[in-house]
């Protein structure tokens, strides 16, 4: 097993447990919603922004147990995001995680209300921390509500509507995928060092700048896969995007290009961390894993 498999698996256990600890019991009413978001959070998903969150933090020298609150705060976001992103409206997926989608295995009222309480169960959990300060979590709940709002995910899910059948240049697509996917992954890392109470504006910088290139690099992937995998590695259906005319980085470069530019991004990423030395080395396998997975 490589480091990087060890601290993630790490990682997982470890905000999967406290996200068992911080959504409601399913036995408090309505028990079928609370079944549901339950349903949407622990199904088996990689963890990716928790982990960011983690090093993000310790890159600045945070420790685990103040890093949980926001650990989980970005993923229930993103579960939100899944959610809402495979409704009939939306994708109009059935398979997510390897298992019925939400609103498959429960309904369509019950999907939506699931990420509306996902949504603000996350921005609860920060503002309710214990660490760090009020300021440093006032800062921390900005930050994510401008990456999931019309300016970062939403919006970005709203130019990814509005792009389906139509012919887009790569500059429109790059920035419908920053805001889609690359703002929550950013803020991911930007939430780890907002626990620190002083970072060097510096340091920060070359952290944001990471961010940015995974970000990108993250949905360049994504979008590969849905031509290249399967269905049994990925836990979704392959070529949902063809089917629904999705503008992606395949469809609009051609493969070989879309990895060529992922692994630029990759480069550019690893670039940006030179500042920390060996403090960054998961960041840096992290990088490579990005372009490199197969689910
Ligand atoms: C899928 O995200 C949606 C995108 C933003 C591309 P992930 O690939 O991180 O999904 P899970 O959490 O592992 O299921
Ligand atoms: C989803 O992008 C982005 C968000 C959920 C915000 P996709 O629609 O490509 O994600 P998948 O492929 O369904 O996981
Ligand atoms: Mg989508
Ligand atoms: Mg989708
Ligand atoms: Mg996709």
């Amino acid at each position: 097993m490589t480091p990087l498999q060890q601290t993630f698996d790490l990682c997982r256990a470890r905000v999967e447990n406290a996200l068992d600890a911080v959504l409601p019991d399913p036995a408090l009413l309505p028990r079928r919603l609370h079944e549901a978001m339950r349903y949407a959070v622990l199904g088996p998903g990689k963890r990716l922004r928790p982990l960011l969150v983690y090093q993000g933090g310790q890159v600045f020298g945070i420790n685990d147990e103040r890093l949980d609150p926001p650990a989980c705060a970005v993923e229930l976001i993103h579960a939100y995001s899944l959610v809402h992103d495979d409704l009939p409206a939306m994708d109009d997926d059935d398979l997510r995680r390897g298992r019925p989608t939400c609103h498959r295995a429960y309904d369509e009222a019950t999907a939506i209300l699931v990420g509306d309480a996902l949504q603000t169960l996350a921005f609860r959990l920060i503002a309710a921390a214990e660490t760090p300060e009020p300021q440093q979590r006032l800062a921390m709940i900005e930050t994510l509500a401008a990456a999931c709002g019309s300016r970062g995910m939403a919006g970005g899910q709203a130019m990814d509507l509005a792009a389906a059948g139509q012919r887009i240049n790569v500059a429109e697509l790059e920035d419908m995928h920053i805001h889609k996917t690359g703002a929550l992954i950013l803020a991911s890392l930007r939430l780890g060092a907002l626990c620190a109470t002083h970072t060097e504006r510096a340091s920060l910088a070359s952290l944001e700048r990471y961010g940015r290139c995974i970000g990108l690099a993250f949905q360049v992937q994504d979008d590969i896969l849905d031509v290249t995998g399967t269905s049994a590695l990925t836990g979704k259906s392959s070529g949902a995007d063809a089917r629904r005319e999705k503008s992606t980085y395949p469809g609009l470069m051609g493969l070989a290009e879309a990895r060529r530019f992922a692994t630029e991004l990759r480069d550019e990423a690893v670039e940006s961390l030179a500042p920390f030395g060996d403090r960054a080395d998961t960041l840096r396998a992290l990088a490579d894993y990005i372009v490199e997975r197969d689910h």
